[in-house]
């Protein structure tokens, strides 16, 4: 709802019709209802113009306050936006005041339109002392920030509430009001029209496409190009290269090994081979020691078979300079968003997950 009005406020703010309340919460239409309501509820005791009572810090006869001014001139910016709305819902009792309660007789979108009504009589350097003492600043919508061309001031709006991260800019995505920005390596999705972010995979239930991952394939495909092939265990196809695949390994998995064990099938369907370290569970895995011994040995091939063989008495220490690749790999496979192994990925950085058979893989990586 708040986030609504800003996001007419942005809007107002970019076609230069709406100086007034420039950088407020509130939208000029709200202080237009908010004025007729407040013409019918309140005037009577706070002034057509919310400026009564001049004299609002004495107590009349009875020891009650009178009225105070709600334009900024008495002390209504001590207050939150949330204790300016329960004021006016529950009224003065409470506080041992005289002010009659309002719920059930306004609703809360009323109570809000009479606030901004009120507040807009606030001069700039009283609405801004309160502003940041109760740090009002709304998140503005996305979907009208696009509009409007404002994405530096969103990204300005995200940092304030993130942190100094990498951000990149809003795109839409396939789900109603539901746009996806890139966090760091990660991709960051705004919901509610940017009232919320949740970080994860954004997946279509109904094509059962992880939406997420098409995004990350450009990601994917960069931090992949980082390696240069010497870093590599490569198996190389009989005849002609029709297709490369990308697999992220760790010689413990039992899939790994089974996937392995038809790699030559693989090749000799001209699907080239390029595997990367992947130790689950990083430096404590049960993995990482093996790889970093694969990756030290002369013939890497016979070393990654022999070690998904389980044969690894033949495998030298891992402590040569090439085995530094095994700590890079788990790095780059947070980056492209590996969750288990083995982790396959095509050319166009497309992610395969977890093993599958070769009757079905081959066709999947000739396409
Ligand atoms: C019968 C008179 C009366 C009416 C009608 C009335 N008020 Fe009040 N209002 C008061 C009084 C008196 C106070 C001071 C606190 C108390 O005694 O309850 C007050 C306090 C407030 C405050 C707190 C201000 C501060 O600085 O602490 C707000 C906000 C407010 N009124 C808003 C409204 C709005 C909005 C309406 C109309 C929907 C309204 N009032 C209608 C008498 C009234």
């Amino acid at each position: 709802m708040k986030n609504f009005t800003f996001m007419a406020l942005l809007y107002f703010a970019a076609t230069a019709s709406f100086a007034e309340s420039d950088g407020r919460w509130f939208s000029s239409d709200q202080v237009k209802r908010g004025e007729v309501l407040f013409k019918q509820n309140c005037a009577a005791c706070h002034g057509q113009n919310a400026e009564k009572t001049i004299d609002w810090k004495k107590t009349d006869a009875n020891g009650k306050y009178p009225p105070p001014p709600l334009n900024g001139t008495a002390h209504a910016w001590h207050h939150s936006l949330e204790l300016l709305k329960s004021t006016i819902r529950e009224g003065g009792k409470k506080l041992g005041g005289v002010m009659p309660a309002f719920e059930g007789k306004l609703s809360d979108t009323e109570i809000d339109q009479l606030v901004a009504y009120f507040q807009s009589k606030w001069p700039d350097d009283v609405y801004q002392k309160w502003a940041e003492r109760f740090e009002v600043s709304e998140l503005p919508s996305i979907s009208e920030v696009v509009q409007t061309n404002e994405k530096s001031s969103l990204t300005r709006h995200l940092r304030k509430r993130l942190g100094q991260f990498k951000l990149g800019e809003p795109t839409e995505t396939a789900a109603d009001d539901v746009w996806q920005v890139k966090f760091q390596d990660r991709f960051l999705y705004l919901i509610e029209g940017g009232k919320f972010a949740i970080i994860g995979d954004l997946i279509d239930l109904e094509s059962g496409q992880n939406l997420t991952e098409i995004s990350r394939r450009d990601l994917t495909i960069e931090e992949i190009a980082k390696y240069p092939e010497s870093d590599l265990v490569i198996f190389e196809p009989e005849g002609e290269v029709k297709a490369t695949l990308d697999i992220f390994t760790d010689t413990s998995c039992g899939y790994c090994r089974k996937l392995h064990k038809e790699l030559p099938k693989l090749t000799g369907a001209g699907i080239r081979i390029r595997y990367f370290p992947y130790a689950r569970g990083g430096e404590q895995g049960p993995g990482y020691a093996t790889l970093k011994s694969v990756w030290c040995a002369k013939d890497r091939l016979q070393a990654m078979t022999d070690a998904k063989n389980e044969i690894t008495h033949n495998l030298p220490a891992g402590d040569c300079e090439a085995a530094k690749v095994v700590d890079q790999g788990y790095i780059t496979g947070s980056k492209v968003g590996i969750t288990g192994t083995p982790a396959l990925f095509k050319k166009n950085g497309e992610k395969i997950i977890g093993y599958v058979p070769y009757q079905k893989l081959i066709p999947m990586v000739l396409n």
